[in-house]
C-alpha cells in the first residue's frame, strides 16, 4: 500500500490568514470583549469548534449581537450593506475577507457604477457569491448553469466575474456561451478563480489518474472540497471517498487498494490531513 499526497492540498493563503488573525485576536483580547464571527469563519466544523473553545462565538446575523464586541468578517466576505452595519455595531472589525474576494467586490462595484450589467458565475447560495452581489446593489445575475445564461440581456455592456472556487471546465463552458450570446456589446470577463483553487483542482486531476482510489478530506459544506470530489470522480467514479476526519475512513474498504491518493480542500487544517495520512499508512 502506498499513500500519495497531492502536490497542492489543504489550507490556502486566504484561509490560513483568516484563521491566524482570529486566533491572534483571541490572544490580544486582554479586555475580554466578546468576539463574534459573522457566520462560521471557514467551512470546516473542526476548526470552527476550536475557535469556539477559544471564545469566538458564531452568529448568523448582526441582530443576534446584543453586547458590543469585536466582529470578525470571514474570508468569504460580506455585502457592502452588512459591512457598513457591522462597522456601526462593533467595537472593532477584524476583516479577514480574502484579498482575492475583495478584488472581485471592487470589480463589480466599479463596473456597476459605470453602467455595466454584472454576471456572477457561481452558486447563488454560497456566502461569497451573496456577498459579491451586495457590492453591485444585489443586481448581479447569478449564473450557476447553462440555462442561466439565457437571463443575460443581449443589449447591455456586461462584466462577468467568477466565484473563486468554481470548477475550471464549467467556467470555460459558461463564458463561451456568454460570449456567443452577447455578441454585439462590450463584455469584460474576469477569471477570478483563485490560484489556490486552480492548483488544487489541477493536482487532484493528475493524481486521480495515478492511483486506485482517492480520499478527499474536507468539510461537507466546503464548496472547494466538493469541487475536488467532483473532479476526482471524473477519473475515479467508484473509488473517490470524501471524509471530514480520519475517524471516518473505512479501512476495511480501503485496504484492498494498492495506491491511495489524498487531497484536501482549502479549508482543511494540516492536523486533519496528517491524521488521515497516518491512519492510511497504518494499513501497510
Ligand atoms: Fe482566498 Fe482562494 Fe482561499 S479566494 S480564501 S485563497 S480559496
Amino acid at each position: 500500500m502506498k499513500v500519495i499526497l497531492a502536490e497542492y492540498s489543504g489550507f490556502c493563503f486566504g484561509v490560513k490568514k483568516a484563521i491566524d488573525r482570529a486566533f491572534n485576536e483571541v490572544k490580544l483580547n486582554k479586555e475580554e470583549q466578546p468576539i463574534y464571527s459573522l457566520g462560521p469563519l471557514i467551512h470546516n466544523p473542526q476548526v470552527v469548534a476550536k475557535l469556539a473553545e477559544s471564545g469566538v462565538k458564531v452568529v448568523d446575523n448582526l441582530d443576534e449581537i446584543k453586547e458590543k464586541g469585536n466582529i470578525i468578517i470571514r474570508s468569504h466576505g460580506v455585502s457592502e450593506e452588512i459591512y457598513g452595519a457591522a462597522k456601526k455595531k462593533a467595537s472593532k472589525i477584524i476583516n479577514t475577507t480574502c484579498p482575492f474576494v475583495r478584488r472581485i467586490q471592487d470589480i463589480v462595484k466599479e463596473h456597476h457604477q459605470k453602467g455595466y450589467k454584472i454576471a456572477i458565475i457561481g452558486n447563488p447560495n454560497h456566502p461569497e457569491v451573496i456577498g459579491i452581489n451586495g457590492w453591485c446593489n444585489n443586481e448581479g445575475m447569478i449564473i450557476k448553469e447553462k440555462e442561466d445564461v439565457e437571463k443575460i440581456p443581449i443589449d447591455s455592456p456586461l462584466c462577468v466575474v467568477v466565484q473563486t472556487t468554481m470548477a475550471i471546465p464549467l467556467y470555460h463552458e459558461l463564458t463561451q456561451l456568454i460570449n456567443s450570446r452577447v455578441k454585439d456589446k462590450e463584455i469584460k470577463i474576469y477569471n477570478t478563480i483563485c490560484h489556490a483553487t486552480q492548483e488544487r483542482q489541477n493536482a487532484v486531476k493528475s493524481l486521480a489518474k495515478e492511483v486506485d482510489a482517492m480520499i478527499v478530506v474536507g468539510g461537507y459544506h466546503s464548496s472547494n472540497t466538493q469541487k475536488l470530489v467532483a473532479i476526482s470522480k471524473v477519473e475515479r467514479p467508484d473509488t473517490t471517498f470524501h471524509v471530514e476526519t480520519a475517524e471516518e475512513l473505512d479501512l476495511d474498504q480501503l485496504k484492498k487498494f494498492e495506491i491511495l491518493g489524498v487531497t484536501a480542500g482549502a479549508s482543511t487544517p494540516p492536523w486533519i490531513i496528517d491524521a488521515v495520512v497516518k491512519r492510511l499508512n497504518s494499513l501497510e
